[in-house]
């Protein structure tokens, strides 16, 4: 996690470092630093967001014309001034920030403990730059073949950006596994963790790939392998806008994501679903179709929301295309020699493309010959460069650290997937198929219509927001939304909730039910409705409190629930894009209510760039 930003130009570039700092904060925000170059090399850092560097450095001399930032997420070390990066060498010369973890620190670490060298830090970022400090100067060489030779002996992963006081013009930097964006403008060069830094700069920028090193100045930019040998810089062209990554009106970006949504799915659909002609254009697929019509077994490989969003893509991908589909928590499957075999097909699903944990699954999937479809979010993000195929959601950039609109991205995606595939296979009627392309058409003005009534959340979210736990439950398409609206309460909230399938209650969650607990119940109509009435009757009896997102005209559960909050008619199928969205008001709600910043909740970051 961790975001970093690089400047080196004629422009001031700390302001450009701060302003692009707070645009990744989204990634981690325990502590934040910058190194600049101004007569010497100065170090700023403290613990805290960007904003108390920013009010602790006030009235400093920042003049300068390259820079480099961080915004942290602790992994080794915990969260204080002297953990903050830019970490600084022993010679005073060279600073450096680190995204990533540098799992054989400790082996370094020693080795140069017994070379004399001490730390003022318990971070990896600072054992890999006294290394690097120390190769250059044994071996007599530059700061870049010290770094090529440092980072062929390390594992883990990283992307570092380095400053040399004598060598006031060039930024250095590497990557494996963190990813890197550099900005390319007319005598200048703009580094970052994604391209928010820099985009009133420059449209044009280049994704520097894994093993690749990058020697910046204001009029070069020398791409290298860690072989030395000089690669190409690849320009690709940003379509992204500055309104894009700023909060537009709202008080925070989590809601400004929610009420997207009616544009986001639409987007997502736009020139891909044709309800009038009964098409569905996805070429990512249509590439892949012989694959996916023959798979024996599909596997999904995800983390969080997105692996919510993967349960459900289970279900639908079943039911519609009758493939048999398996759903892996990335962390897992790729520690726990799964089965993979040539010609599988592997889904990952991810909103940053960065995860390492999912990036890892499928690279060892791949080398195992299976094919990887990427259903990703962040354009150019490297599970979507390394995916042999995929679609992306188009939902646009996601600041809100809880998932929202990219959730709805990748449930439209994987409704729209499933259904190319099972008309591809024959395996849905004409009229089905007909049917469900209307209806998923019809979703983003049904998602406007619900959001009129957000107020109603609010009203629920104060009645309930001095819970100290919540059960949500739901049955068939909407236990992955059960899930994943207890995963949102606790993310924005801090109370602890659980998903389950209503079913499953009384196989052991019962026995939390009193008059204190809320459980949401996600019941809209679907074949399973009176069943799910039933379980709610056994919560009643116990005196549980209901909160029951319900389809209009249901006039059997508001005799049953304390609360309700209706969503628009739907097909089971598509229904769970609309039932999630008042899960999401909900502890959005509730999260301002308790006084959580709900934008950058505790502990946690947008992007999980560490394992
Ligand atoms: C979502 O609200 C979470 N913050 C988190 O679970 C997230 O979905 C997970 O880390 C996976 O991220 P990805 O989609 O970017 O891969
Ligand atoms: N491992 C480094 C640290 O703990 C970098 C973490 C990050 O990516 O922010 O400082």
């Amino acid at each position: 996690m961790c975001g970093i930003v690089g400047y080196t130009g004629p422009r001031e570039a700390y302001p450009i470092v701060i302003t692009g700092l707070k645009r990744l904060e989204y990634r981690g925000y325990d502590s934040t630093g910058v190194a600049l170059l101004n007569g010497g090399l100065k170090v700023y850092k403290k613990k805290g967001r960007v904003a108390d560097l920013e009010e602790n450095i006030l009235g400093k001399n920042l003049h300068c014309n390259i820079a480099i930032g961080h915004t942290r997420w602790a992994t080794h070390g915990e969260p204080s001034d002297r953990n903050a990066h830019p970490h600084t060498s022993a010679s005073g010369k060279l600073a450096m920030i680190h995204n990533g973890i540098i799992e054989n620190y400790a082996q370094i670490k020693k080795e140069l403990l017994n070379k004399g060298y001490s730390f003022t830090s318990d971070t990896d970022t600072e054992v890999l730059l006294n290394f690097i400090e120390d190769i250059r100067k044994n071996n007599d060489c530059n700061l870049e073949e010290a770094v090529r030779v440092a980072l062929k002996r390390i594992t883990g992963a990283y992307c570092i950006l380095l400053i040399d006081e004598d060598d006031p013009e060039t930024i250095i930097a590497a990557r494996k596994g963190s990813p890197l964006v550099i900005g390319v403008g007319k005598g200048e060069h703009f580094l970052g963790s994604d391209a928010s830094p820099m985009l009133e700069y420059t449209k044009e920028v280049v994704y520097v790939n894994d093993y690749e090193l990058a020697i910046v100045r204001p009029n070069e930019l020398i791409l290298k392998n860690l072989g030395n040998e000089k690669i190409t810089p690849f320009i690709t062209k940003l379509d992204m806008e500055l309104a894009a990554i700023e909060k537009g009106g709202y008080d925070h970006f989590m809601l400004k994501e929610i009420f997207e949504q009616p544009s986001t799915i639409h987007d997502c659909l736009r020139g891909r679903l044709d309800a009038a002609a009964g098409t569905i254009t996805m070429s990512g697929v249509m590439n892949n179709i012989e694959h996916f019509k023959n798979a024996s077994r599909i596997i999904i490989v995800a983390c969080g929301t997105s692996w919510h969003a993967g349960l459900l893509a289970e279900y639908v991908i079943e039911e519609l295309c009758r493939i048999p589909v398996e759903v892996e928590y990335a962390s897992e499957f790729r520690y726990r020699n799964p089965i993979v075999n040539k010609g599988d097909i592997i889904i990952a699903i991810s909103q940053s493309g960065e995860t390492a944990d999912t990036l890892v699954a499928i690279e060892r999937a791949k080398e195992n010959g299976a094919i990887i479809f990427g259903i990703v979010n962040v354009v150019g993000s490297s599970i979507a460069r390394i995916s042999d195929g995929g679609a992306y959601t188009h939902a646009g950039p996601e600041i809100g650290v809880a998932s929202t609109k990219a959730f709805t991205g990748q449930l439209a995606v994987i409704m729209m997937m499933a259904l190319k595939i099972a008309k591809e296979k024959g395996t849905i009627t004409d009229d089905r198929y007909n049917k469900l392309l209307m209806e998923l058409d019809a979703v983003p003005e049904k998602v406007d219509a619900l959001l009129k009534s957000a107020d109603l959340i609010k009203i629920i979210a104060e009645k309930y927001k001095g819970a100290g736990d919540a059960l949500f439950l739901g049955r068939g398409y909407n236990f992955p939304i059960a899930l994943e609206g207890a995963l949102k309460l606790k993310e924005i909230s801090y109370i602890h909730a659980e998903g389950y399938p209503a079913a499953e209650m009384k196989h052991g969650p019962i026995a939390l039910v009193d008059e204190n607990l809320p459980v949401v119940f996600v019941a809209t109509k679907d074949s399973y409705h009176e069943k799910i009435v039933s379980n709610m009757q056994e919560i009643k009896a116990r005196k549980g409190k209901i909160i029951a997102i319900i389809t209009e005209g249901d006039d059997v559960i508001p005799g049953l629930a304390d609360d309700v909050f209706y969503v628009p008619t739907a097909d089971e199928i598509i229904a769970p894009l609309l039932s999630t969205i008042p899960l999401q008001l909900l502890s959005y709600y509730v999260g301002i209510a308790k006084g959580v910043d709900v934008d950058k909740p505790r502990n946690l970051a947008k992007s999980v760039t560490v394992e």
